[in-house]
């Protein structure tokens, strides 16, 4: 289980800030809406300069027309990042253009698709959607595995129902995690670093916890020796 430490702090400086404090861990670092939008691609340079051995998960979670898509996605490529994501609801259209289009860039980055966004609980999803999340986001990691994506983004307790639809091969990503019983702030469907690994979540993302803790550095190590404890 790999730690993706969220970079959605408020200032570019503060990433940077963090950024140095982490240098050296085993982790990967998470751009998001926030930072890509204000930073642009040259914040993915000043990442790798501060530790090249950071892998970088550029989360825009495109949806968009195939084409529009694929574009998008093979342009990602092309800043040097580790993984992408984009919504399974884009269809499987959507996503087989996407890794179609990534076959043409130098280095493919993992691609993960949105299931359910896990400040959605059950009740939202069905407003939404009109079907229940705990049916509907296995399916729509079966049309996101048919299409040759690498996994599903989704919250721990769909992981294991989406990896008995898919295949144990199929990657999970995990956000709305809570390693030492935080606040949950906007997420609802939260779990520890326990359920996770028992979910046999591939990758958890953790934002909020670790940079509005008062020692991040001393909060990622306890997170990373906790893992390391779950393993059998
Ligand atoms: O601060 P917190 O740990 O809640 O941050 C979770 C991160 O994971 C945020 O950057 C959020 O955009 C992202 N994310 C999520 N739920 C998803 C996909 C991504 O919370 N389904």
């Amino acid at each position: 289980m790999q730690l993706c430490v969220a970079l959605d702090l408020e200032e570019k400086t503060k990433n940077l800030t963090l950024l140095r404090i982490l240098r050296g861990l085993d982790i990967w670092v998470k751009v998001g809406l926030r930072a890509y939008i204000r930073d642009g691609a040259g914040f993915i340079e000043e990442i790798k300069k501060i530790d090249m051995n950071f892998k970088i998960f550029l989360d825009l979670k495109l949806y968009d027309i195939p084409n529009t898509m694929a574009d998008a996605a093979l342009e990602c490529a092309k800043t040097g990042i580790d993984m992408i994501t984009l919504h399974t609801s884009s269809g499987k259209i959507g996503m087989q253009s996407v890794m179609e289009r990534l076959q043409n860039s130098s280095k493919r980055p993992l691609v993960f698709g949105v299931t359910a966004l896990t400040s959605f609980d059950s009740q939202d999803f069905q407003t939404i959607y009109n079907t229940s999340l705990e049916k509907h986001a296995p399916l729509l990691a079966k049309i996101a595995y048919e299409s040759g994506i690498d996994g599903a983004v989704c919250s721990v307790y769909e992981s294991l129902a989406i990896k008995q639809a898919t295949s144990p091969n199929f990657l999970t990503l995990t956000p709305g995690i809570r390693p030492f019983n935080e606040s949950t702030n906007d997420q609802k469907r939260v779990a520890d670093l326990a359920q996770a690994k028992n979910a046999l979540s591939d990758f958890i993302v953790i934002g909020r916890p670790i940079y509005q803790s008062e020692d991040p550095l001393k909060t990622v190590q306890k997170i990373l020796q906790t893992i390391q404890g779950l393993k059998e």
